[in-house]
């Protein structure tokens, strides 16, 4: 146990904003991390599709011998925690519960914004979170689907950005939030346009930061700290061509990116393809 990795997975390229968090909160432990880069976006698609890439994507990584998984995509956290919580017997995090919960400690007003991916908002999971802790928080969403091709662009300052976030977040500044979650992996990538929309009154919540400190927390408190940082790289694994994920990755990171490899991920749950609505809530590791 002591010598397994912690893994992270994502749509695609924009989990490595919770990479990057809890690689500087965990140096010494090992890494290894998935992005489904031949199905991204997952935030467009219905629950019922983002359920059952989500079972594959952690299937993968638990046959990896991880101690632990870290939901990093908010669209796959909000609709399938609990899917993967039934089926693989490693603690596992999503982003919502610490995201929400920074919230909480941080509004002053007591009325929260959360911008995220259509699936996500549609999901209502921030609100839910959020009002479990706290019931007389008023909670505000908003869709902002074009960030992620923006952010992905490397659009961080572009006027045409700017002009999208004054469109998107009008609602919510109409709304007088003073906290606002970015629930979507992708959007610390845009925070400063963002902030600058809002104003220095908003504070922005990182939910990807929020659950490092988390992760941080529980390999500390679980005994399970290893220190093979010397001896593995990270692996990095991808379901598409890798080009596209090492130009963009650079931008996450701001440094290349190393061990990264192409898999096929689906071909042990090719059984599920052919059933798209499939409930696979019932679904245990026995099935497999
Ligand atoms: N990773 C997704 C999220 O955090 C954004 C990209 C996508 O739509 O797949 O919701």
């Amino acid at each position: 146990m002591l010598n397994s990795s912690i893994g992270i997975f994502d749509s695609g390229v924009g989990g490595l904003t919770v990479y990057r968090a809890i690689r500087e909160r965990l140096p010494e432990e090992k890494i290894i991390y998935l992005g489904d880069t031949a199905r991204i976006p997952y935030g467009t698609r219905s629950a019922a599709t983002v359920r059952r890439y989500a079972y594959q994507d952690a299937s993968f990584l638990y046959k990896q011998n991880v101690k632990l998984l870290v939901i990093a995509c908010n669209t796959i956290s909000s609709v399938a925690l609990d899917l993967l919580t039934e089926n693989f017997p490693v603690p596992i995090l999503g982003v919502i519960e610490p995201g929400a919960k920074k919230a909480i400690q941080t509004t002053k007003n007591g009325r929260i914004g959360v911008i995220a991916t259509e699936a996500t908002v549609e999901s209502n999971a921030y609100v839910k979170a959020i009002k479990t802790l706290n019931s007389s928080v008023e909670v505000y969403t908003q869709a902002c689907p074009l960030f992620v091709a923006l952010a992905e662009e490397g659009w961080h300052n572009h006027k045409a950005t700017k002009l999208i976030a004054i469109e998107y977040l009008s609602y919510l500044q109409s709304q007088e939030i003073d906290t606002l979650v970015l629930g979507c992996t992708h959007y610390p990538l845009l925070k400063e346009v963002i902030q600058s929309v809002v104003g220095s009154k908003v504070t922005l919540i990182d939910s990807g930061a929020c659950v490092a400190e988390e992760v941080e927390g529980l390999i500390k408190s679980s005994d399970t700290v290893t220190s093979n940082k010397n001896t593995c790289l990270d692996s990095f694994y991808v379901t598409d061509s890798g080009k596209r994920f090492s130009r963009i990755a650079e931008l996450f990171l701001g440094q290349p990116i190393e061990n990264l490899i192409a898999v096929d991920i689906w071909d042990e749950n090719a059984k599920f393809k052919s059933n798209i609505d499939i409930n696979l809530s019932k679904l245990s590791l026995n099935n497999l």
